[in-house]
């Protein structure tokens, strides 16, 4: 199956929360696809909640300097120069990312830009990784953005199934969503659909659906003690995906019909 899903939304919302719990849900599912989480928000910490072991570092791509020099041709942190602009990436999921429970985990790392319209060895990698894993992988993608959608480029945003804007029943949330959504126009992301998360009451819902009319609505994520829980213990929420609550089941389904 390929399926390509971003997650955006403004800092604090959730959007690491329901990333790693639909990779996993995606995975429970359907068990002979393979399933990439890519954590792609410098401020993301994936590992914790798809239940991979963080004692051991995991590298950022954007830090493993001698492949990149040896893939483009150019030492990081070098500018200008002469490197390749489409280095091999295809074999960077497989060979730097861990596994738990089917679901892969890469986190690509920041690139310190120097002003504007940095072409540095190392954008020109995660650049070129990100249309690879968009629009070459036969395969189900779930990226954890940061608020704005940076890494997605006008190449690979034609082939993003979805992008979810996680918002929170508050304004600063749905103010953060229309920007997302600009930005996600933009670049060309056709599919841009609402997903609330942490709802308390059918107030939050309705606050949500009477507030942002013209948007399509995903689902609804409830509150939950688990999440709560889990986060203050640093274990992953429904350790067994199988008892996540039928809100998130619903909605993992409907993502799975976006997929071909
Ligand atoms: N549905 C939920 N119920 C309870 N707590 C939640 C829920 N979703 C997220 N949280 C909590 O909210 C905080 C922020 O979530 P996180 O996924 O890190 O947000 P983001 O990635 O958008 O910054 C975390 O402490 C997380 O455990
Ligand atoms: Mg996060």
């Amino acid at each position: 199956m390929s399926l390509k899903l971003a997650i955006g939304g403004k800092g604090g919302v959730g959007k690491t929360t329901i990333t790693s719990l639909i990779a996993r849900s995606i995975a429970a599912l359907n068990k002979e696809t393979k399933v990439i989480a890519i954590d792609a928000d410098p401020v993301a910490n994936l590992a914790a909640g798809l239940g991979i072991d963080e004692s051991k570092p995991i590298t950022p791509v954007s830090e493993l300097s001698d492949l990149i020099a040896e893939r483009t041709g150019a030492t990081p942190g070098t500018m200008g120069g002469f490197f390749t602009l489409n280095p091999k990436v295809d074999d960077i999921p497989d060979r730097f990312s861990l596994e738990k429970d089917g679901v892969k985990l890469l986190v690509m790392g920041t690139v310190q830009q120097g002003g504007s319209g940095c072409i540095c060895p190392e954008a020109t990698i995660l650049k070129a990784l990100m249309n690879h894993l968009v629009l070459a992988r036969n395969e189900v993608v779930v990226m954890d953005m940061e608020a704005g959608v940076e890494h997605l480029g006008r190449a690979t945003s034609g082939s993003v199934d979805a992008l979810i804007v996680v918002v929170n029943p508050g304004k600063r949330s749905r103010v953060a969503a229309d920007k997302i959504r600009k930005l996600g126009h933009d670049i060309g992301i056709k599919n841009i659909v609402v997903l609330g998360n942490r709802i308390k009451s059918k107030e939050d819902k309705k606050l949500i659906q009477t507030s942002m009319p013209d948007y399509e609505i995903l689902g609804f994520i409830p509150e939950m003690e688990e999440i709560i829980r889990s986060d203050r213990d640093g274990t992953r929420p429904f350790d067994d995906i199988t008892q996540i609550p039928e809100e998130l089941i619903e909605i993992t389904k409907k993502l799975i019909k976006l997929g071909s």
